[in-house]
């Protein structure tokens, strides 16, 4: 059947990663896809880490247009990559790789994600604290959109070792010398930190399912009416600590805000197309329910 599409276009892309749970990457792209009538096909790729260095030098020998990645290869993709892009560099991982020209780039989209959720906040963040717990690789695409994109006075990592979070602080104070960094374990401080604070980020794992009951804050802590809170967990839609947020009055967003913002940076990267964004939210959420 002529379905009025030359098959020798097709192109293609697709998400690496390893013991991916249920990626979402691909029921977005597809539905954006098929809304523009482009042919691209999106498929998921298991890889072993030691099949990483093949899995990306096969990009230019199929013709791949591009990957996102993920965990566990972010960090690990970047000495294969012909060049990196500089949010890359200083963060020390890829998700979106791009083939130019027998060329691969790579770039980090998650930070477009960041200021994609935030970016109707930005009057009330800049100059103002902000609480990040976590000092992974999310973190640090966070703290990135924050410095680059929203200006804030002073930033505090809240993160279980404190080592992680200082290692972070090392990389990126040097380079952002108008924000404040200020690192933390205690709780006692994490409240006064919290108080002082207008946004609130979760970039942990803490309240993915199946462990929904849970929640990076102290015990004591309180979420007021003037906070801003962010978790980058889009499963479920409605973590825990963005019910309780929520319920206190405070002003909401979550990680599927993220999704969508990366996604929209690295399909048009990939296609050089407008992203079709209710197309692909829509798709998100059929499958999030
Ligand atoms: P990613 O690259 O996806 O951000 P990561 O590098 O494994 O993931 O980072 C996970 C972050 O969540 C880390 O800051 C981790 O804390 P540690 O640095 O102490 O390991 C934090 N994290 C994950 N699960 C946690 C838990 N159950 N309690 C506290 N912190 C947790």
């Amino acid at each position: 059947m002529n379905h009025g599409l030359q098959k020798t276009q097709q192109r293609y892309l697709g998400i690496i990663g390893h013991r991916l749970s249920h990626t979402l990457s691909p029921a977005m792209h597809t539905a954006a896809f098929k809304k523009l009538n482009l042919d691209y096909v999106y498929g998921v790729m298991d890889v072993q880490s030691d099949f990483l260095p093949g899995a990306i030098s096969s990009m230019s020998a199929l013709n791949f247009r591009g990957v996102n990645v993920t965990v566990p290869h972010k960090q690990a993709v970047v000495p294969f990559l012909d060049e990196i892009s500089k949010e890359a560099k200083i963060i020390g991982a890829v998700n979106t790789i791009v083939h130019n020209n027998g060329k691969l780039i790579g770039y980090n989209t998650d930070v477009d994600g960041v200021t994609f959720s935030l970016k109707k906040y930005s009057s009330e963040i800049m100059g103002k604290s902000v609480v990040i717990f976590g000092a992974g690789g999310a973190t640090r695409a966070t703290v990135y959109a924050l410095v680059a994109n929203f200006s804030p006075h002073r930033i505090t990592l809240v993160n279980r070792t404190l080592d992680h979070a200082q290692k972070l602080v090392d990389v990126f104070q040097p380079q952002f010398p108008t924000t404040n960094f200020f690192v933390t374990n205690n709780d006692n401080t994490t409240i006064r930190e919290i108080d002082s604070a207008i946004l609130l980020i979760n970039t942990t794992s803490i309240g993915m399912k199946p462990h929904v009951k849970i929640h990076p804050l102290p015990a004591k802590a309180v979420i007021q009416p003037k906070h801003i809170v962010f978790d980058i967990v889009y499963n479920p839609m409605y973590t825990s600590l963005l019910t309780m947020a929520h319920n206190s009055g405070a002003r909401v967003i979550g990680g599927v805000e993220m999704l969508l913002g990366q996604g929209e940076k690295a399909f048009e990267l990939f296609t050089n197309q407008h992203f079709p964004l209710e197309t692909a939210r829509e798709a998100l959420s059929k499958e999030l329910r």
